[in-house]
């Protein structure tokens, strides 16, 4: 290979430009040349394509969001759509990719790579940590750490007015960023779209523990199976009338702000090994990291959703939130 297009796809996470760099710098170092493809599949198909430099990456490693910046494109899904793509890199002489995204930008990516003759190798690059094949996305630590950073706030005031708060987080499919910042800010109930809510249940719950604690934090994924925080906040105020209740939907702050030294780190070491993997003929994976060690998974396996919550800490969480 001699010259590498990068891009980043579907939404965007922290610590997308820590990898942009790392992918920027790699090349350069192997004397590959390497090209930013704007806007993701859309910019692809449009021709939007920069030559990136070693300046063109500087002082980028702290700054949320993407410089390459993103989009959900319909017309790559389309084979016209993904010709036009093709034709747009052999203009521009690029003869592989790095493609940083989610589960979308990886279907698209699988699909390009068996029909053209371009190796792709694709970077997890999402909040919502739902891919297999790595043990942490790029973008999860930092949103979750916005996460309780917000609610340790929530619970300040929740306490104070002894309030029972339905806090909203991401996750339109996957329950983690609930789950895991859920155990962090120590939540009274965690609400996923991968386990059926038994509302009877949770009601026992809220009314046993208003004894020991009279101000309550639910974290609720936007996919949950009540359709997020302010239906299931609405069917508590009818249950307990008396309950000050109250939602607070964090949305896309999750999305924003400086990556953590974690993401930042990640970022990097993906980066500079999906540069590495294409030089040594490597396609149609995802670079992942799993117990410390870098590995490379298969594009079809690793959109395979993460549907199955680990039993062992849905117990846990029980027992620690009563
Ligand atoms: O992929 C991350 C994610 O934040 C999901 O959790 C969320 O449902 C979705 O993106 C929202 O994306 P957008 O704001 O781009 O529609």
């Amino acid at each position: 290979i001699q010259h590498i297009g990068v891009f980043t796809s579907g939404g965007d996470a922290p610590g997308m430009n820590a990898c942009i760099r790392a992918v920027v710098r790699t090349s350069i170092f192997h004397n590959l040349r390497v090209s930013g493809i704007m806007r993701g599949y859309e910019g692809m198909i449009n021709g939007e394509i920069e030559s990136l430099g070693v300046k063109s990456v500087a002082n980028i490693i702290q700054r949320g969001g993407t410089v390459l910046k993103t989009a959900r494109s319909d017309e790559f899904i389309t084979p016209e759509g993904r010709k036009k793509a093709y034709e747009q890199l052999k203009k521009a002489g690029i003869d592989a990719l790095v493609a940083i995204g989610g589960d979308g930008t990886f279907t698209g990516a699988d699909i390009f790579q068996s029909e053209f003759d371009i190796p792709v190798i694709g970077i997890p690059g999402t909040i919502d940590n739902d891919l297999y094949g790595t043990d942490f996305t790029i973008g999860y630590d930092t949103a979750i750490n916005t996460v309780i950073d917000a609610v340790d706030k929530v619970r300040d005031t929740a306490e104070s007015h002894d309030r029972l708060f339905f806090v909203e987080v991401m996750g339109r499919d996957s329950g983690l960023i609930a789950l895991r910042s859920g155990i962090g800010v120590g939540a009274e109930a965690i609400l996923l779209p991968e386990v059926d809510t038994d509302l009877e249940q949770m009601y026992e719950r809220l009314e046993k523990g208003r004894k020991d604690k009279s101000s309550k934090i639910i974290i609720v994924a936007e996919g949950d199976n009540e359709g997020g925080a302010f239906p299931i906040a609405q069917k508590v105020k009818e249950r307990f009338p008396h309950y000050d209740t109250k939602v607070a939907v964090l949305g896309h702050i999750q999305r924003g702000g400086k990556p953590t030294c974690a993401d930042r780190v990640l970022a990097s070491r993906l980066g500079f090994a999906a540069v590495e993997a294409l030089m040594d003929g490597k396609r149609g994976v995802m670079a992942g990291v799993m117990n410390h060690e870098v590995v490379f998974t298969p594009f079809e396996r690793a959109i395979k959703h993460i549907s199955e919550l680990d039993p062992a800490w849905v117990r846990m969480v029980g027992i620690l939130s009563t």
